[in-house]
């Protein structure tokens, strides 16, 4: 494929494409910060019913989405399609048969309009979404993503160079928050239900355990606060195998009791969360590298509580708190021509044999 297009000068447009989950996203972005568009369709309601996203769902709405997004995405930048830089994909990670819709329509623009393709990684992405429509992020900083299929901390050495400082050894935040929103029988998804109804709940009602697998370790574990969640609204599980269940269920709390578990839940997630942001802001000090900011990104950052516990400890530490609004917070594409525009600019394109990959890079 040709790339010739303009990878230097000022005002370069880059189409972003976003697929890797359940919303079908493009947006258009100049010059690696203006958002011109960002064009988000969610399939929520169609997984509702299922209590969580259905891998086959996914890719058939997202075949169907894709075209009149990115169309309604140039419409509402004003930008023609004759005037894209470069196609940005979120290529890793996620569900295959989702990544594989928004690959493959990068792709075939690319190639048909003689743009370069930049592939990028979705988890890195959503480091990058803090800087779209403001100055850029000062470096070296501390990145953390929570989102409902990761939670992981990184040392941030500039956006594109980033090493992995730790991560979940089980459930992910947004994960947890699902299931003990199920539990609760309290809707999905459960992030935005429970972050509601635990305003009104006393975060000290019902202790749970704060898991933070020893004194310097940067990795998380939900999985035993999901498990004490669960034994504290049904009692203790009764019987075995196809015939085991529990003593009680959610329908014999009260709005209120529901509420104190939503807030006493939350508030041990984010005791952990401050835990080892405060551990690994030490980390990086220790080795030569102060953090000057704290990006947080993924779903989960769009948390209100997260969002007050990020600003206290930015005050505290002194860093730049960079948590992009609600609309940047979720799965988007503005986030996905971000990094794609500074990995064009690093001239780290790539080729029609992008593939689709299901994990996130390991650095
Ligand atoms: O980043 P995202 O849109 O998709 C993934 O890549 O996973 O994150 C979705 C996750 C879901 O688990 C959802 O429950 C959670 O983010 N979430 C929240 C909130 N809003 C969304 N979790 C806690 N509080 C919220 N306000
Ligand atoms: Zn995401």
């Amino acid at each position: 494929m040709s790339s010739e297009a303009s990878t230097e000068g000022a005002g370069r447009k880059v189409l972003g494409i976003e697929s890797s989950c359940d919303e079908t996203a493009a947006a258009v972005l100049q010059d690696g910060r203006a958002c011109l568009a960002n064009v988000i369709a969610s399939q929520h309601e169609l997984h509702e019913k299922f209590g969580g996203v259905v891998p086959e769902i996914a890719s058939r709405a997202h075949i169907e989405r894709i075209l009149p997004v990115v169309e309604e995405a140039l419409e509402e930048s004003g930008v023609g399609l004759d005037e894209v830089d470069a196609v940005a994909v979120g290529h890793r990670p996620g569900l295959i048969g989702s990544l594989l819709v928004g690959v493959s329509a990068a792709k075939a623009l690319a190639w048909s309009l003689e743009r370069p393709l930049v592939g990028v990684d979705h988890i890195h992405a959503h480091l990058r979404a803090g800087a779209v429509d403001r100055e850029p992020i000062p470096f070296p900083a501390l990145g953390l993503v929570v989102s409902g299929g990761h939670t992981s901390l990184y040392a941030m050495r500039s956006g594109t160079d980033i090493e992995l400082l730790g991560r979940t050894v089980d459930d992910a935040v947004g994960e947890a928050y699902d299931k003990v929103a199920n539990i609760l029988g309290a809707g999905f998804p459960g992030g935005p239900v429970l972050d509601r109804r635990a305003a009104a709940g006393n975060p000290r009602a019902v202790d749970f355990p704060r898991t933070l697998l020893g004194r310097d370790s940067l990795d998380f574990s939900f999985s035993g606060l999901k498990t004490a969640v669960l034994y504290h609204v049904r009692g203790k599980p009764v019987g075995r195998g196809r015939h085991a269940r529990f003593e009680r269920d959610a329908s014999r709390l009260t709005e209120q009791q529901v509420a104190d578990v939503a807030a006493s839940f939350q508030a041990a997630v984010m005791d952990v969360l401050t835990t080892k942001m405060e551990r690994a802001i030490r980390w990086m000090r220790e080795r030569g590298l102060p953090p000057r900011a704290l990006v947080i990104g993924g779903g989960v950052s769009a948390n209100s509580a997260l969002r007050a516990r990020a600003e206290r400890i930015g005050e505290d530490h002194g860093l730049d708190v960079r948590i992009p609004p609600i609309r940047l917070c979720l799965d988007n594409a503005a986030m996905i021509a971000a990094l794609g525009h500074d990995r064009l600019v690093e001239g780290a394109t790539d080729d029609l044999t992008l593939e689709a990959v299901a994990t996130t890079e390991l650095r």
